[in-house]
């Protein structure tokens, strides 16, 4: 899924037009699909939104498509460089948020030859994966 049909349909090519890949031009922000995704990857994109209320619509959203017991990859410049390309915020502020929806259970710090590619990779259960164990009898 990305915003800018450009976007997918450079990599559709460089991929050599897989079959078995859906291509959604969507906003992240107001994507909304019956289908429960296993897998969400979310990689560089939240920091491109115009502010902090249209990264929790975004976080809500992809809470909505994520299978009770999926998985999301998160992955962001941090906040720093985030900042200083002018753009609202980047990997810490995004985590944090990200933890109040979900359970982290892995995090990666990614160090770039330049600061600027320094990023912050993490894993998170969806959380109610874990409310459903609390909720089985002891
Ligand atoms: C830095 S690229 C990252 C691309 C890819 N996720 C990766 O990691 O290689 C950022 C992408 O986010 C897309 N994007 C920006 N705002 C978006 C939005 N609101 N919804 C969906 N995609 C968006 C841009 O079109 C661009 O292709």
């Amino acid at each position: 899924m990305d915003v800018m049909p450009q976007a997918l349909a450079r990599t559709r090519k460089r991929l050599n037009y897989p079959p078995n890949v859906n291509w959604i031009v969507a906003d992240v922000q107001h994507f909304s699909s019956a289908e429960r995704f296993e897998l969400i990857v979310v990689a560089e994109v939240f920091y491109y939104l115009a502010d902090i209320a249209e990264v929790r619509d975004a976080i809500r959203n992809l809470a909505c498509v994520l299978a009770p017991e999926g998985q999301l990859i998160f992955g962001s410049a941090r906040d720093a460089n985030c900042r200083r390309w002018g753009h609202i915020a980047g990997a810490e502020t995004v985590l944090k948020m990200l933890n109040e929806r979900f359970t982290e259970i892995e995090r990666v710090e990614c160090v770039g030859q330049s600061s600027n590619e320094d990023c912050l990779l993490a894993r998170f259960q969806n959380a109610v994966h874990f409310s459903h164990q609390s909720d089985l009898p002891r």
